[in-house]
């Protein structure tokens, strides 16, 4: 496409379906450059320069799940499982609270007993107590029942995230096991129930996963879209030895391919939905050395620094080169110094909560 053809598209009021496969489509250094531009100016716009900042608690690596992509499924022997201590969950809280982080998330495998359920719950209320009710927590604990959902958000979560993964039925199925505990209508029940629960409700999709197409992609904006949903974390596939998908590896568009899709999937997204909040996830800086800073540049104002006790975080490896060597302190000020350059800046103190939310309740 020729410059003009892309801008005409850009200035549309609404994009169809169809210029969105367009836009996806491109992959010259030019033409994506003018997405970005769009997508640079919806975000100031509608979201202004802030970077939120969320410190980010890998609670437990156990999981009662087998998710074909994932490197702490179930069946991976390879690994060390752990949990986390209350007490190590509310240091990592209060290095949040001291350091104006003014978020939290609370991230873990997914277990569904009620042990688990009444221990998330024991947690909320002491990380409330300890901050003084001043830190925001999003949970992302995977699939509960509306019930479970309810209590947490009783006990003061506010937030959730749930990737569905992708959101074609039957690619979802390609990367999952067969059975009742990988349904795709349970997962798009459970993010319904997020939403009865009250929820600002977050999901998100993997991007340059074996046999998916650009529609496929396409597609995934849409339901996006069309879910309404408030916060959105999406990112590259990287592959993981470990896994039973690994063996698909061949299949596979590259990692700088994928890195550049990433990239225009964010653009698109924060054109297409203006005021929501887009994490730059940590997937992008396993395929590229500068993954974050561009996402936060472009399309993506939050970002979650790893609180996790560093002792945990070899066994915390959803995919290879997860990048962990970054403390929190000198990632915060690795983002701040590129940020500036950039034109944003970290809003230390701020809950930044997704704007969308507050519109979709008024
Ligand atoms: N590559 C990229 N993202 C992954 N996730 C799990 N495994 C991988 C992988 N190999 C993501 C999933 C999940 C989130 C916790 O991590 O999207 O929802
Ligand atoms: Fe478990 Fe989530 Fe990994 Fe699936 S993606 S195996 S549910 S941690």
């Amino acid at each position: 496409m020729n410059s003009s053809d892309i801008l005409e598209i850009l200035n549309k009021d609404e994009l169809a379906k169809e210029d969105l496969l367009l836009l996806l489509s491109c992959y010259d250094k030019d033409e994506r450059e003018l997405i970005f531009e769009k997508s640079k100016a919806k975000k100031k716009h509608h979201v202004g320069d802030k970077i939120y900042l969320r410190g980010l608690i890998e609670y437990s690596n156990v999981c009662a799940k087998n998710c074909l992509y994932c490197g702490i499924r179930a069946h991976n022997h390879q690994i060390q499982r752990y949990t986390l201590t209350v007490e190590d969950v509310l240091q990592s809280a209060q290095y949040a609270y001291e350091n104006r982080y003014a978020s939290l998330v609370i991230q873990s495998g997914e277990v569904s007993n009620p042990h688990f359920v009444d221990t998330i719950t024991d947690l909320l209320n002491k990380i409330h107590r300890l901050t003084n009710h001043q830190l925001r927590v999003t949970l992302s604990c995977g699939e509960q029942s509306l019930e479970t959902y309810q209590k947490w958000h009783d006990a003061g979560a506010h937030r959730y995230l749930l990737r569905i993964e992708s959101s074609d039925k039957s690619l979802f199925k390609s990367i999952h096991p067969q059975n009742k505990t990988h349904d795709f209508d349970i997962r798009l029940k459970a993010l319904h129930d997020l939403k009865k629960a009250g929820y600002q409700v977050g999901s998100g999709i993997m991007i340059g996963l074996p046999g998916q197409t650009l529609e496929h992609l396409v597609n995934d904006l849409w339901f996006l879209k069309e879910f309404d949903i408030d916060m959105v974390g999406m990112g590259p596939y990287v592959e993981h030895i470990d896994t039973p998908i690994f063996e698909r590896r061949h299949e596979l568009i590259s990692q700088q391919k994928r890195y550049q899709l990433s990239l225009t999937m964010m653009a698109l997204l924060r054109i297409l939905m203006k005021d929501i909040n887009i994490a730059s996830t940590t997937a992008l800086d396993a395929i590229h050395p500068t993954g974050r800073i561009e996402a936060l540049n472009i399309a993506s104002n939050v970002l979650m620094p790893n609180l996790t006790p560093v002792k945990y975080l070899e066994n915390y490896h959803l995919y290879n080169n997860k990048p962990d060597t970054f403390h929190a302190d000198s990632l915060v000020q690795h983002i701040e110094k590129n940020a500036t350059i950039h034109g944003s800046r970290i809003a230390l103190g701020e809950q930044g909560d997704s704007a969308h939310y507050w519109r979709r309740k008024t």
